[in-house]
C-alpha cells in the first residue's frame, strides 16, 4: 500500500498525517512550540523550532506505516519571512504573517510601485503580513543582517530546504510576498526591481502538484520514511486546506477557524478585489487561483479569552458556557481585532474591544460575544466576495473552530448559508497529502484527489429567527470599527510609537 503523508507547519505547531489512497487517515500527530512577541505588534518564531517539531512529527507517521510512505506535502502558515545567509543559516528569528511591524514598508512599496501596477501584477496592495515589506524592514532596522542575506523564504519552504537541501517554494505561497506576478505565477521583474531585491534571493516557483525535491539520505534514516520520496511543492495553509476541503471549483467555500480566520473561495480566472480588501492569490490547483478575507485573530480570540480566564475552562467548557447565553449576547459585541485587521479593514492598528457591557452580562455571555464576533468578521469577508459576483451556495467549516457545533451553527445562522464539515478537519495536513498524491502519480489531478474527500452528514442549516436577529446586530457590529477607528489608532500609536498619520496596511 502507498502512504502519502503531509506536514503542516502551522502557528502554533507542526502537524503530519498519513493517508492512503482511499483518504483514510492512518496516522497523526503534532508537536508545538512558542510564539514570541518581543515588541507590541510583533510576531516572531524560530525556524530551528519548525525543524525540531516537523522532525518529530514526521517521526511519529513514519513510525506508524513503516516503509510505506510514497511522498510528501508540505505546507505552513503564509507570508513569513525566514532570512538566509550564503551558508543557508537563519540569520535572525521569523517575522510572521500576524506580524504588523512593517507600516512604513508598505508606503514605501505603494510609492516604489504605484498601487495600480501592484493591483495588477501582485493582485494585492502592500500589506504589513505579507512578505515583501518585511524584507524592507530587514534592510532599514537590521543593516547588519540586510548585509548578510542571501536567501528569503516563506516558512513551509524553509522545511522543504532542510529536507531535501533544495530551494523551492509553489505559486499560492508565493503570492503572499507581494513579488509574484499572479498571471504568469512566477516572480515579477518590475516589483523586484522597484524594491531592489535580487532575483537570486527567491526561490523557483512551481505548481503545487509539482515535485520539488527529494527525501535526502541523511534526514529519511533519521525519520524512518524511504530515501529519495518526492516532496511536492504543496501549498500556502489556505490553498493547502482548500485542497483538503474540496474547494477545487466554483460555489463553494470554506471558513477556516484556526489561529487566524479565513474564508477562501476558488476561482478558475484571477479575480482581484479592487478594493484590496480581499486577498486575489494562486490557487495550490494548477493554473486556478481563489480569493480570501483574513481575520487575522479568530481561533486566535477565542484562545486569548481562555488565557484571560486563567485557563481555568478547556475549550469544550468554555464553548458549553457560551451555549448558555442567548444570540446576540444580550447586546454585547466583540470586535476581534486583536493584532489589527486585515479584512475588511486592513488597518494594523484597529484594536479589539467588548462594546456594550452591562452589570447583567457574565463569562458566558462575554464567551459567546468571542464566538459571535469572529463569526461576523468572517461574514465581512464572505459579504465582499458575494460583491464580486462569486456566489457561495454552500459553507465547509474547517480548522479548530470547526469542531465545536455551537460555532458551526453561530456561522450557519450569521452567514445566512448552510455550514458543512469534512470528515478529515485538519485541511491543511490533508490537503497537503493529497497534492503529495498527485505529485507522486497517485492521483492524475487535484480533482481526482478530491474525490477521496467526505463530508460529516451533519449540516447546520440557518435558523430563520436566529438568522433575523442576528441581521440587526451585524449591522451593530459593522458600525462599531469605523465609529472608533480614529481612537483605536491613536491607542495603537501611543503603545507602538507610529506617528505616520496615512499608513498603509
Ligand atoms: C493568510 C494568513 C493566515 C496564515 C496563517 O493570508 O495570513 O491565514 O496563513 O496560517
Amino acid at each position: 500500500m502507498s502512504v502519502i503523508v503531509g506536514l503542516d507547519i502551522g502557528t502554533t505547531g507542526a502537524r503530519a498525517l498519513a493517508v492512503d489512497e482511499s483518504g483514510m487517515v492512518l496516522a497523526a500527530a503534532s508537536d508545538e512550540y512558542p510564539l514570541y512577541s518581543p515588541r507590541p505588534g510583533w510576531t516572531e518564531q524560530h525556524p530551528e523550532d519548525w525543524w525540531q517539531a516537523a522532525r518529530n512529527v514526521l517521526a511519529a507517521v513514519a513510525d506508524a506505516v513503516p516503509g510505506q510512505v510514497a511522498s510528501l506535502g508540505i505546507t505552513g502558515q503564509m507570508h513569513g519571512a525566514v532570512f538566509l545567509d550564503s551558508e543557508d543559516r537563519v540569520i535572525r528569528p521569523a517575522l510572521l504573517w500576524n506580524d504588523q511591524r512593517t507600516s512604513a514598508q508598505c508606503i514605501e512599496i505603494t510609492d516604489r510601485v504605484g498601487r495600480d501596477s501592484l493591483m495588477a501584477i501582485a493582485g494585492n496592495p502592500a500589506l504589513t503580513g505579507f512578505q515583501a515589506p518585511k524584507l524592507l524592514w530587514l534592510r532599514d532596522a537590521e543593516p547588519a543582517n540586510y548585509k548578510r542575506l542571501a536567501h528569503v523564504l516563506l516558512p513551509k519552504d524553509y522545511i522543504r530546504l532542510r529536507l531535501t537541501g533544495e530551494f523551492a517554494t509553489d505559486a499560492s505561497d508565493a503570492s503572499g510576498t507581494l513579488l509574484l506576478d499572479l498571471r504568469r505565477r512566477n516572480w515579477s521583474a518590475e516589483i523586484l526591481d522597484a524594491l531592489e531585491v535580487p532575483r537570486e534571493w527567491l526561490p523557483p516557483v512551481l505548481e503545487g502538484t509539482e515535485a520539488a525535491g527529494r527525501l535526502r539520505a541523511d534526514v529519511s534514516s533519521e525519520l524512518g520514511l524511504p530515501a529519495g520520496i518526492p516532496i511536492a511543492a504543496g501549498g500556502g495553509d489556505n490553498a493547502a486546506a482548500a485542497v483538503g476541503s474540496g474547494i477545487v471549483d466554483l460555489g463553494l467555500a470554506s471558513s477556516s477557524i484556526g489561529t487566524s480566520g479565513v474564508v477562501f473561495a476558488h476561482t478558475p480566472e484571477l479575480v482581484a478585489d479592487p478594493s484590496g480588501r480581499l486577498h486575489a492569490f494562486c490557487h495550490a490547483v494548477p493554473g486556478a487561483y481563489h480569493l480570501m478575507g483574513v481575520t487575522l485573530s479568530a481561533g486566535g480570540s477565542l484562545r486569548w479569552w481562555r488565557h484571560i480566564l486563567g485557563e481555568r475552562y478547556s475549550y469544550e467548557a468554555l464553548i458549553e458556557l457560551a451555549a448558555s447565553a442567548p444570540v446576540g449576547s444580550e447586546g454585547l459585541l466583540f470586535l476581534p481585532y486583536l493584532t489589527g485587521e486585515r479584512t475588511p479593514h486592513s488597518d494594523p492598528l484597529a484594536r479589539g474591544a467588548f462594546f456594550g457591557l452591562t452589570a447583567r452580562h457574565s463569562t458566558a455571555h462575554l464567551t459567546r460575544a468571542v464566538l459571535e464576533g469572529v463569526a461576523y468578521s468572517l461574514h465581512d469577508c464572505l459579504e465582499i466576495m458575494t460583491g464580486l459576483g462569486i456566489g457561495v451556495a454552500e459553507v465547509r467549516a474547517i480548522g479548530g473552530g470547526a469542531r465545536s457545533d455551537l460555532w458551526r451553527q453561530i456561522q450557519a445562522d450569521v452567514f445566512g448559508v448552510a455550514v458543512r464539515r469534512t470528515a478529515v478537519d485538519e485541511g491543511p495536513a490533508y490537503g497537503a497529502a493529497l497534492l503529495a498524491g498527485v505529485a507522486a502519480g497517485q492521483f492524475r489531478n487535484v480533482e481526482e484527489a478530491c474525490s477521496v474527500i467526505r463530508l460529516r452528514p451533519e449540516v447546520a442549516e440557518p435558523e430563520p429567527s436566529r438568522a433575523q436577529l442576528y441581521r440587526h446586530y451585524r449591522g451593530a457590529y459593522r458600525e462599531l470599527y469605523p465609529a472608533t477607528a480614529e481612537l483605536m489608532g491613536r491607542l495603537g500609536e501611543l503603545a507602538t510609537g507610529f506617528h505616520g498619520s496615512d499608513h498603509a496596511a
